[in-house]
């Protein structure tokens, strides 16, 4: 199970994933902007609760610490 402790209002990080296949779609800035504050830089970890994929992805789930 994904955590999200915000809701998906962008503002905790908790949901973090790492997609392994498929395309997670584009990135919105409110998004690009927690992980800039997370420091984030992995282009593959997303934050669930902001990607709108396309298609089936295959992920893993990175529990929050
Ligand atoms: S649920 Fe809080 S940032 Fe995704």
């Amino acid at each position: 199970m994904i955590t999200a402790l915000c809701g998906g209002c962008c503002i905790c990080g908790t949901c973090r994933v790492r997609v392994l296949d498929g395309d997670p779609g584009p990135m919105g800035p409110d998004e690009a902007h927690l992980r800039w504050q997370l420091a984030i830089t992995d282009p593959a970890i997303r934050l669930a609760c902001q990607m709108r994929p396309g298609c089936r992805l295959r992920v893993d789930i990175i529990q929050p610490e």
